[in-house]
């Protein structure tokens, strides 16, 4: 059984569940209204999901979008950054075919997929995300 026990606290730790992985209190902000990200989703199945996959993990030919993998790529980032990178180099076959406001959908889509909150704000312009260091919620 000892080994058992060895084997379950590595999978814990795997898992991201080490106390040195605990989570602040600080609750997350409320960037955009809830209409937005269900508009984003909508482009996101249009645009998106055939690489990314309709769950947002790895569909095969686009990284995970809620997963370990893009945490360790935006955990402290700029939100705005991660707009812009979906606005410049997204879709990957397409680049540049976005329009911001396209690109602001599918940021709150994405943003909502990882655990923020939708509120009373809409979420108009990208400079709103200027401010906005991303944290994993879940
Ligand atoms: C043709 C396949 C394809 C499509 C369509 C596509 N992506 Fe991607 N995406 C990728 C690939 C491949 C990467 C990683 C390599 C790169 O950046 O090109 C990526 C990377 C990303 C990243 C960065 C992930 C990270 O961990 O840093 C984001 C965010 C993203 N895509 C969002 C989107 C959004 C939003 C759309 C829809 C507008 C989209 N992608 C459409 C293939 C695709």
């Amino acid at each position: 059984m000892r080994h058992i026990g060895f084997i379950s606290a590595g999978l814990l730790v795997a898992a991201g569940f080490a106390p040195f992985a605990s989570r602040g209190a600080e609750p997350p902000p409320a960037l955009f209204t809830a209409d937005q990200p269900a508009a984003g989703e909508a482009l996101y199945l249009q645009r998106c999901s055939g690489c990314h996959n309709a769950n947002l993990t790895d569909g095969g030919q686009g990284p995970g979008l809620i997963t370990d993998g893009f945490w360790s790529n935006w955990e402290q980032k700029s939100a705005r950054t991660l707009y812009g990178r979906i606005l410049s180099t997204m879709p990957s076959n397409e680049p540049g075919s976005l329009l911001p406001g396209e690109a602001l959908l599918l940021t709150a889509f994405i943003l909502k997929s990882n655990g923020y909150p939708a509120g009373e704000q809409t979420l108009e312009t990208a400079d709103t995300l200027n401010p906005v260091r991303l944290h994993r919620q879940k």
